[in-house]
């Protein structure tokens, strides 16, 4: 069977290929290899709330289909933290609850492109390309560090064919943070120019040094041209439940759920429950006390493997305030990340993730995961 000519569009087998070669070499060698491809969170889930699951897991109607609705205590839950964590009385009431963020990355494009329209996405950035691509739609990629030096220049590559532009920060690969400030001029661009914007904030709790990431929620009339999406997968250590959600604009949100309709049965019950527990306590001391611990966790995680890099590779790395990643440039000779990561597998058993993964502006680099260490 020939598979669609979809999947062979969407891109490199590039860390497929180093994963097997990986594998290869440590049954070959017997020498454990070091992965720091992984964004699985290492910091253990909090008691509290596994002690919250086991509670909810007697209750027997939380296994039967969800049906499409979003429980009244979820939706509660997300404008409580949106007030406590934000200081945003967010307007719109409905939210969508995502089978984790990936979810809505992935299905989203289906709900809101036709063939040939066009998305701006962050290069380098996540997987909002080839989910373009997937929903027969074009991306347009604009270069992160241009953008964040000036957001009108993503801006200015808008044709009339252009409908949405993903964002992300604290960023993945790079690490890369923004203020409010910008998020206004974002928003500001995007209400002048008639587009969406998607602001996909999976990490925005996870930093330190005394940073904060805002919300785009935060700014003058972002409900009026863009959407964001949360995720419990780094903020509580849930990635394996799938919980996210998103919130904003009440005309994409209802194209979305329509969509969704199609595409899914509805979250879980018990996941339901359990996200507006953590969102609900979001200011009780055991809360604020384990995140505290997170974050110290993650910078711990950050400075130690950006040590071990450093004297393995005898590179400098730069070290993020936020994120899970450690983003850095290959050394002069070699004229690819992939060719880099490929050298260190070989030479140092530790494998790294290609740049080029993430866009063209990629090439050059390579990705680090301090999500979870095991050096
Ligand atoms: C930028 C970005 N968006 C979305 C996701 C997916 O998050 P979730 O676990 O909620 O699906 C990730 C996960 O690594 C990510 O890095």
């Amino acid at each position: 069977m020939k598979a669609a000519k979809r999947l062979s569009e969407m891109g490199s087998y590039v860390m497929a290929d180093l994963q097997k070669q990986a594998r290869e070499q440590e049954k070959r060698t017997g020498k454990p290899i070091v992965n720091l491809t992984l964004g699985n969170p290492g910091f253990p889930v909090a008691d509290e709330v596994k002690n919250k699951m086991s509670e909810l897991c007697q209750e027997a109607e939380l296994f039967r289909y969800p049906g499409y609705r979003t429980i009244p205590a979820f939706s509660e839950a997300v404008h409580v933290y949106y007030q406590k964590r934000f200081h945003v009385e967010l307007q719109n009431p409905m939210i969508i609850p995502l089978l984790g963020v990936k979810d809505a990355v992935s299905h989203l494009p289906l709900a809101l492109l036709d063939p040939g329209d066009e998305a701006l996405v962050p290069d380098p950035g996540f997987t909002y390309a080839s989910d373009t691509i997937l929903a027969g739609s074009t991306p347009v990629p604009y270069s992160l560090n241009a953008f964040m030096a000036d957001p009108h220049s993503a801006f200015k590559k808008i044709s009339e064919k252009t409908k949405i532009l993903w964002m992300n920060f604290p960023s993945n690969p790079t690490g890369q943070m923004v203020d409010l400030l910008f998020y206004q001029k974002v928003v500001d661009l995007a209400l002048k120019y008639g587009i969406l914007v998607i602001n996909d904030n999976p990490y925005v709790n996870i930093t330190w040094d005394g940073v904060v990431a805002p919300s785009i929620m935060q700014v003058k009339g972002a409900e009026r041209t863009a959407i964001e999406f949360m995720s419990l997968s780094k903020d509580y250590s849930l990635a394996g439940l799938r919980i996210g959600y998103a919130v904003g604009h009440a005309e994409t949100l209802q194209a979305f759920s329509k969509l969704k309709n199609q595409v899914d049965a509805g979250m879980c019950l018990l996941h339901q429950e359990i996200a507006a527990f953590c969102l609900d306590q979001v200011d009780q001391d055991w809360q604020m006390e384990w995140s505290e611990k997170r974050n110290d966790y993650y910078r711990n995680n950050c400075h130690q493997l950006a040590d071990f890099l450093e004297e393995k590779l005898k590179r400098t790395v730069e070290r993020p305030k936020g994120g899970l990643y450690l983003w850095f440039d290959v050394p002069d000779g070699y004229e690819t990340g992939e060719i880099y990561a490929q050298h260190i597998l070989k030479e140092k058993s530790i494998l790294l993730v290609p740049g080029s993964v993430y866009g063209q502006e990629g090439k050059r680099f390579v990705r680090a995961s301090f999500a979870y260490l095991d050096l």
